[in-house]
């Protein structure tokens, strides 16, 4: 492989550095202007990280949640089982509040503690030792299924293809290709062309910032466009299929994404062009029935106000809305592309068949 499409497929978002017993990871808030590793040790520091977006993306937060539940658990002082147990669920439950809709952050905090309770007997350096495995484990395993949702994700393109994109599910966002982006770059390390369009996505950037610096880093074509020029985009014929992430897709389909996506299925739908959603069987939430039940969580108006402008760009009075998630409706997704393969409508049934056949 090529080694600069290499560094970009690899990049080290996170990695626990064992050696010196720390989180490392790469700020994403400072992205595309500044490559700043942080390390994490408090669990204040954690927390912060995945609550600022330093640290972003579904599956990204929950492998570092994983991390940080280890890092902790080191930490921790009580000498009986049932006190080291309490303690590391107070910092489970802090590390999970700290964003509400990707799921893959309370999937793999759970994990962490399940394996934590089955292995509570064991010696304490042992015990650690299960939960640093179980950790780059959920780490490992991502990597396996980006690779997967991309070979499944190339089957519905072919080259010279245009794909239009929202916000950021590539390797920043995972841990290895991405979801979203997996396909284009796998595509390309196979010498396939794509012409990729990429939301810039209001309020954070993560499109403009991440998405536009890690496709052209790989040598993609990739156009960078304001989130309100989707339509003209579509209209011109440019684009052939609309590939995204998401951060919750319920038992019938319904898909949480970062705001602006259901405008782009919506679009999508009207120009006749496929709608696809990408996303490891982590992001499922089989106790979630529809998209009414997804939480969304609303952040800072700061965001649309002031961030990113030298001068704030509205009246600081002003009311704002600003969601940072919306949900797609199951009946405007053409499929949706998990490690297990692609489902399609109706989706109770298909997303159910994943689970069921434990493949
Ligand atoms: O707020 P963010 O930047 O964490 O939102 C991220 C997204 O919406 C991604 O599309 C989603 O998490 C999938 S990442 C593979």
């Amino acid at each position: 492989m090529d080694e600069k499409l290499r560094k970009v497929t690899h990049v080290e978002n996170i990695r626990y550095d064992k050696a010196a017993e720390e989180l490392v990871i790469l700020d994403q808030t400072l992205l595309p202007n500044e490559e700043k590793f942080l390390r994490l040790t408090t669990a204040e520091e954690m927390y912060n990280a995945i609550k600022l977006l330093r640290v972003r993306g579904a599956p990204a937060i929950g492998i570092c949640a994983a991390y940080s539940l280890y890092s902790l658990a080191r930490t921790i002082q009580e000498d009986t089982s049932e006190g080291f147990l309490t303690k590391l669920k107070e910092y489970a439950a802090y590390l999970n509040s700290s964003r509400p809709t990707a799921v893959n952050l309370s999937w793999a905090i759970r994990e962490m503690l399940k394996t934590a309770k089955e292995n509570l007997s064991l010696p304490r350096a042992e015990l650690l030792e299960v939960l640093y495995r179980k950790a780059a484990d959920i780490h490992a395993d991502d990597i396996a299924k980006c690779t997967a949702i991309s070979e499944y994700g190339l089957t519905v393109v072919k080259d010279g293809d245009g794909i239009l994109t929202h916000c950021n599910a590539g390797p920043l966002a995972t841990s290895r290709y991405g979801t979203a982006l997996g396909p284009i770059l796998l595509g390309t390390e196979r010498g396939m062309k794509f012409r990729v369009f990429s939301d810039e996505t209001r309020p954070l950037l993560q499109g403009a910032r991440l998405t536009s610096y890690e496709l052209q880093r790989a040598g993609v074509d990739v156009t960078l466009i304001c989130d309100n020029m989707a339509s003209i985009v579509m209209k011109n014929g440019w684009v052939q299929a609309c590939f995204v992430g998401c951060d919750r897709v319920a038992a019938n389909g319904d898909t949480a994404n970062k705001i602006g996506t259901s405008g782009v299925a919506i679009l999508a739908r009207h120009y006749g062009i496929p709608f696809y959603v990408l996303g490891p069987t982590s992001t499922i939430d089989m106790d979630c029935p529809d998209g009414a039940h997804i939480p969304i969580e609303e952040r800072d108006p700061d965001e649309i106000k002031n961030m990113w402008y030298e001068k704030p760009m509205a009246l600081q009075s002003v009311k704002c809305y600003n969601p940072a998630f919306d949900v797609t409706d199951h009946t405007l997704i053409s499929g949706i592309i998990t490690e297990k393969g692609i489902c399609r409508a109706p989706y109770t049934e298909s997303l159910k068949a994943l689970f069921d056949n434990k493949k």
